[in-house]
């Protein structure tokens, strides 16, 4: 079983006979736990139909730069901004040509423009035409852009020919995708995240939280077992599923979040307190259900510990990152966080409506020192991914500073 539990793989089907192979791919993309979502070019439904890809894959099929109806459910850019992988398969000879010039004359070829996932090619092609040179040089320029060539095979071709272009088998693409999401930038660290929202209690019935879903959170526990840690996740109360090589803790107050993390901060290098936790807590818990009086309505509340300037106010802290959901001035207020708290890193976020919190997707301003890094508006997983990334990069610089 390969690892791609909630992976957002978007499949571009092009024109050509192994757009047949496209569905077995959908099939093994979702057995090993892929999300699937599927655009194919004008030529790709003359081989395949829409409605096959559409069954397999459970969504929608996206054939339309500008269709109204998509448009308006998930139009081509959140669409590109949704998948963690961008996957071609088959591509066609045309399709490479036309991308390699930057066209964006289609739903697909739109798409791979607009995309800031990692892209995969799987191309597929009579043999003369892959062996071409004007194909031979448009495949090394798009590999010089970062993009991944998977194949092609070599073999017997439905032209009757025999020679290189045959796509690789749907089998043998799988476990490419799976590794696509594996580094090993922080392999042998051990990492603590806290997620999600705390709730605190008013009496037995009634609580106060916020709107976290803890899926940002959830998402760099997860990209950080990808690079190789071992990572603790304390959880407040969410309606997502943890990575399953994470070590869970549930809470539900902040008080049992701070208690969690400092009861394993002593064994954690890095610390990332992704969690919205409530500033404050009732004074006195209501023993029972409070009625309703009076026309006006009094709490006391008291504060909570700041779990993450506590950690960072430790002897020897981890390197610390927080996050910080800001609704106005948003560079301002992280940066004076980043200070007071004394932080290694922030990620700070704009939070307010449809953004954020419940949204899918995110973007954010990286802050550390006196530097700062602008992550574009992408799929939650694909921001973790890049924030692991540079999270580890300064840990890795900060420990060798200290070593030298
Ligand atoms: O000060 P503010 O709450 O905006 O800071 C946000 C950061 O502090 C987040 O990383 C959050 O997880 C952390 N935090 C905490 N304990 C609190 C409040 C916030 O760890 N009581």
């Amino acid at each position: 079983m390969y690892r791609l539990t909630g992976k957002r793989i978007l499949l571009g089907v092009t024109g050509g006979i192994a757009a047949y192979k496209s569905a077995t791919l959908i099939r093994l993309l979702r057995q090993h736990g892929a999300d699937v979502r599927v655009v194919m070019t004008r030529n790709a439904c003359e081989f395949i139909t829409p409605l096959t890809l559409q069954a397999l894959s459970a969504q929608p099929v996206h054939t339309d730069l500008l269709d109204l109806e998509t448009e308006s459910a998930m139009g081509h850019i959140e669409l590109a901004r949704w998948a963690d992988l961008v996957l071609v398969a088959p591509a066609s000879a045309n399709f490479v040509a036309r991308h390699v010039n930057g066209f964006a004359e289609d739903l697909l070829s739109t798409l791979c423009l607009a995309t800031s996932a990692p892209v995969m090619l799987a191309p597929a092609m009579n043999q003369q035409m892959w062996l071409n040179s004007a194909t031979q040089e448009n495949f090394e320029k798009i590999k010089a852009r970062g993009i991944t060539i998977l194949g092609p095979a070599s073999g017997d071709q439905a032209c009757g020919e025999n020679g290189p272009g045959r796509m690789l088998e749907p089998e043998d693409i799988v476990p490419f995708v799976a590794d696509s999401f594996v580094t090993n930038v922080l392999s042998g660290s051990r990492l603590l995240v806290t997620a999600g929202p705390t709730r605190e209690a008013i009496d037995p019935v009634r609580y106060i939280s916020n709107r976290s879903s803890g899926r940002m959170g959830y998402a760099v526990a997860m990209a950080a077992i990808e690079a190789g840690a071992e990572v603790s996740l304390v959880s407040g109360p969410v309606n997502i599923t943890a990575p399953d090589r994470a070590n869970l803790v549930n809470v539900t107050t902040a008080m049992e979040m701070y208690d969690a993390v400092m009861q394993k901060i002593r064994d954690t290098d890095i610390f990332i307190s992704a969690a919205a936790v409530a500033d404050y807590s009732v004074e006195s818990i209501a023993a029972q259900k409070i009625k309703k009086s009076d026309d006006s309505f009094q709490l006391m509340l008291k504060k909570n510990p700041d779990i993450l300037a506590e950690v960072a106010a430790l002897h020897s802290p981890p390197f610390t990152v927080g996050f910080a959901a800001e609704t106005e001035n948003l560079a301002v207020n992280a940066q004076s966080k980043l200070r007071s708290k004394k932080l290694d890193m922030i990620a700070a976020n704009q939070v307010g409506e449809a953004l954020g919190f419940d949204s899918e997707t995110n973007a954010l301003t990286v802050f550390w020192g006196a530097e700062q890094k602008q992550l574009e508006r992408a799929s939650k997983n694909t921001l973790a991914k890049t924030l692991i990334k540079l999270i580890a990069d300064q840990y890795n610089e900060k420990n060798s500073n200290k070593t030298h």
